[in-house]
């Protein structure tokens, strides 16, 4: 019998055809036409990524026993992220596999802070400005914990009086984001964590997306607001690597301020048949392709090259704010603190969605968000190559969309994620 969806098998020739073949509308994000979703630091450091992963792809790292190479190459990395985010002594993590992984067991954890506690466990909430990241949504919904948004102030960053109105007996979690991905400032970290002591909660600052950029930026010179440990309160941070690492899919990193506290996030059990059974994170098997890559990059980039390309990155994301801040039909929602920004229509004759639309057509990839509905950028190394070109199109694509919506009259929508 064959099954119809596999018959007999092919040639690794044909394989590697149709797997290329496969990818002919997928964004070209290695030539920077994406800006969103995928990072580039150019040819030679994704050699080093996917060399290192291929090495590595099929060895698992749920039992380092047998794999010690990937217990040392873990255990660098997550020390170079404690390093970044000034832990003190006592500062412990793991990698995880990117920041929705490390955002679930920041809740996770959390709540296992309050059962160590011997309080209760039900009614639980966390307090989250509007703008923190949807995986938190899915942490509430994995471990039946509410989210209380609260709305973001009017520079869209946190709202601290809103946030300690909404703190109660079930609050085990406050989270800050450095930045916050919609419009990409940073929330007053000092003033949450300095909250969530005075109540005895866990402070998680979410820098998946700021965590080397902002390092970088503050060992350039430029004045950055503090976002780490040396801000007393914070309880955990999650870094991911898979974004300004520049290292391949997969890895992320959640550090904590103790062993203890490390601890809560962790799982181990001996109720079945099989022994004891142990895990840092929510994968059992996982690969160690990742790891590798992460580590293969890190040291390839090492403290020189990461300042290059964070400068690269930044440069580029503020030459395009201030592009998009002159331009009389768009609105730039905030200055960006680090590499990400967002901006609305300011035209009631442009569709901000249409001209995403537009923009693909001509081989750009921007999120879409709302509210307000606006696109995304997230500029990394890559986009330095690009800009001119991007900005040249943009203008071009604004005047073409304001037309057509002027002809046509419609609008068009579009998600950060899909289900299928
Ligand atoms: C601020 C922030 N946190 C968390 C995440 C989730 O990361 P991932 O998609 O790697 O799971 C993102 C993703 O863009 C983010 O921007």
């Amino acid at each position: 019998m064959t099954f119809p969806h596999l018959g007999p098998g092919r040639s690794q020739g044909v394989i590697e055809e149709e797997l290329e073949a496969m990818r002919a509308n997928d964004v070209a994000w290695r030539d920077g036409r994406a800006f969103t979703l995928a990072y580039s630091a150019g040819p030679d450091v994704l050699a080093v990524a996917q060399d290192a992963y291929q090495r590595f792809a099929n060895e698992n790292a749920l039992n380092t026993d047998a794999f010690p190479s990937l217990r040392l190459m873990a255990g660098e990395v997550v020390n170079t992220v404690l390093g970044w985010t000034h832990a003190p002594a006592t500062g412990a993590g793991f990698m995880t596999s990117g920041g929705t992984e490390s955002l679930l067991l920041a809740v996770r954890a959390a709540r296992e802070r309050r059962r160590r506690q011997n309080r209760p466990l039900s009614g639980l909430n966390i307090v989250l400005p509007t703008s923190a990241h949807a995986a938190l949504e899915k942490a509430c919904s994995y471990f039946d914990v509410a989210s209380r948004r609260v709305a973001v102030a009017a520079d869209w960053r946190a709202n601290l009086g809103a946030m300690q109105d909404a703190i109660d007996d079930g609050t085990i979690l406050l989270v800050a984001s450095a930045p916050q991905y919609p419009q990409g400032v940073i929330d007053p970290v000092t003033e949450i964590a300095a909250l969530a002591m005075a109540n005895d909660l866990n402070c998680h600052v979410d820098a998946c997306m700021g965590g080397v950029t902002l390092t970088y930026l503050e060992q350039l010179g430029e004045a950055v607001a503090l976002w780490d440990f040396r801000v007393d309160g914070v309880t955990s941070i999650s870094v991911d690597l898979h974004k300004y690492g520049y290292t391949s899919k997969g890895a992320g990193v959640l550090v904590h301020r103790t062993k203890e506290l490390r601890a809560d996030q962790t799982f181990v059990t001996q109720n079945w048949l099989g022994g004891t059974y142990g895990s840092s994170g929510i994968l059992g098997t996982k690969s160690g392709g990742p790891i590798a890559s992460a580590w293969a990059v890190m040291h390839y980039l090492g403290d020189d090259g990461y300042k290059r390309v964070t400068a690269s990155a930044r440069a580029t994301a503020l030459a395009i704010a201030s592009h998009i801040d002159e331009h009389s039909s768009l609105l730039l929602l905030a200055q960006p603190d680090a590499t990400l920004l967002s901006f609305a229509s300011n035209d009631d004759r442009l569709d901000i969605f249409m001209l995403a639309d537009n923009l693909r057509r001509r081989g750009w990839y921007l999120d879409r968000q709302g509210p307000p509905p606006a696109l995304h950028l997230t500029v990394n190394a890559i986009h330095d190559k690009v800009m001119t070109i991007f900005i040249e199109d943009l203008d071009r694509a604004i005047d073409e969309t304001i037309s057509d919506c002027r002809k046509n009259n419609t609008t068009a929508s579009g998600s950060y994620g899909t289900i299928e």
